[in-house]
């Protein structure tokens, strides 16, 4: 009986779930995005923490311009968050300064390369479309 109550605390342990628990994608904070194309279509895919819009993007195949490879130094990553902003990053003055050069800012603006993800909820957004001629 003894052994048995052990055996049982061991496949319990609460130990052994908060070692192993960064491995299993259940336990992990994970929203759904859905991608809206400038074409119109949409593509939900998961979102991961930590991780930026355009890295989640470019891991699922979806196009984002990032002509600075991310580095906060255009705005081709230009995005619109439609819902969920309270799931990012706050954004940093780098970021800021960085889109009060484009004119089309909104307050749903953001950088797809420095929005990171820091909530588990969902998503919603929006896909600049290519821009012609300069690109800042
Ligand atoms: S890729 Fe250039 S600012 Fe995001």
């Amino acid at each position: 009986m003894i052994k048995k109550y052990a055996q049982t605390q061991a496949y319990f342990c609460l130990s052994c779930i908060i070692l192993h628990y960064p491995k299993y994608p259940v336990f992990r904070n994970m929203g759904k995005i859905t991608f809206i194309e400038p074409d119109g279509d949409a593509h939900v895919v998961q979102s991961e923490d930590g991780d930026s819009l355009l890295e989640i993007a470019q891991a699922n195949k979806i196009h984002v311009e990032h002509e600075c490879e991310g580095n906060c130094a255009c705005t081709t990553c230009h995005v619109q968050v439609m819902e969920g902003d309270n799931e990012l990053s706050e954004m940093e003055d780098a970021e800021a300064n960085r889109l009060g050069m484009i004119p089309f800012m909104n307050f749903r603006s953001r950088l797809a390369c420095q929005a990171r993800i820091e909530g588990d909820g969902d998503l919603l957004v929006k896909i600049d479309p290519p821009r012609e001629g300069g690109h800042h």
